[in-house]
């Protein structure tokens, strides 16, 4: 088996030649680590895989983070735990994922907890036929070091809290209170900036917008400063934008990207099964 890399632009890959269903070889498992490392998004099309599949080659980069707590409390997919399922389905009255069909808000995953998964895997499983659901990735590298020098001066030594209660979508997780002053939210603290550990390359650590704050900080200029960082962040030159086919396994560098969705058709059917391959490392 071999892999082959093309690169659209510096952020994103696309392997070619390669069955994702059988075992990786060792120097595949490598060429992909170092293309999500350096890339930070890559794309493998056509692939046909079953749960156990997706588990196994998402295992062969490192072990598995649970997802998150959801609205309703238990895993969406009984049998296999740790693959979440992103979906607007309904079935016998109940959704049988999350995130619906509205719009993802820029985010990374999980960065709530102390130390967030590396890396996500998403498989698309059923895609709305009249489109929409693209989803976007925006490189915290680049807009690390594309920031005016205020603001680069601005984030230096500060920590920031990210909030646990609500998912992507909005929804507020079982379990958790509705946040009223986000001096008061819930969630791990990290500094918002993080430095790759092998190159030190240094990235924006944002999270998640809703409910943030930075510690020591007045709420106002608080406020203010994450206002300006996203902004920031996200604009389009930062940014690449995934068209999603059924086959596709998409996995993003978790630490280094934000990602969000755009709505789609609310009767349409959309289905994903994700994995999240935990972290090594606390945010530094
Ligand atoms: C997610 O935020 O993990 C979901 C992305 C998507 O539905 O494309």
């Amino acid at each position: 088996m071999t892999v082959s890399i093309r690169n659209f632009e510096t952020l994103g890959f696309e392997i070619q030649a390669i069955n994702l269903s059988k075992p990786l070889s060792a120097s595949d498992r490598i060429a992909i680590e170092n293309a999500l490392d350096r890339h930070l998004v890559v794309v493998a099309r056509d692939q046909h895989l079953s749960d156990p599949e997706l588990l196994a080659f998402s295992a062969n980069f490192g072990e598995l983070d649970p997802p998150g707590p959801n609205p309703y409390g238990e895993p969406f997919n009984k049998e296999f735990p740790e693959i979440n399922v992103i979906s607007n389905v309904i079935e016998n009255g109940r959704p049988i994922g999350n995130l619906g069909a509205g719009e993802a808000a820029w985010h990374a995953d999980m960065t709530y907890i102390d130390v967030p998964p590396k890396a996500a895997v998403l498989y698309a499983l059923e895609i709305p036929p009249s489109g929409g659901g693209d989803t976007y990735f925006a490189d915290m590298f680049a807009a690390y070091e594309a920031l005016p020098l205020d603001l680069k001066g601005a984030v230096e030594g500060k920590l920031a809290v990210h909030d646990a209660s609500r998912n992507s979508a909005g929804l507020l997780r079982k379990g958790y209170a509705e946040v009223l002053d986000p001096r008061r939210t819930v969630g791990a603290r990290h500094p918002l900036v993080r430095t790759h550990r092998g190159s030190g390359r240094r990235a924006l650590f944002l999270g998640r917008r809703h409910n943030a704050y930075i510690a020591g900080l007045e709420l106002a200029e608080s406020d203010a400063l994450l206002d300006a960082l996203w902004a920031h962040a996200t604009q389009p030159r930062f940014t690449m934008r995934h068209e999603w086919r059924v086959g596709d396994v998409l996995m993003w560098n978790n630490l280094a990207v934000l990602h969000r969705r755009d709505p789609f058709d609310p009767d349409s059917r959309r289905v994903m099964h994700r994995t999240q391959i935990k972290g090594v490392e606390r945010i530094a």
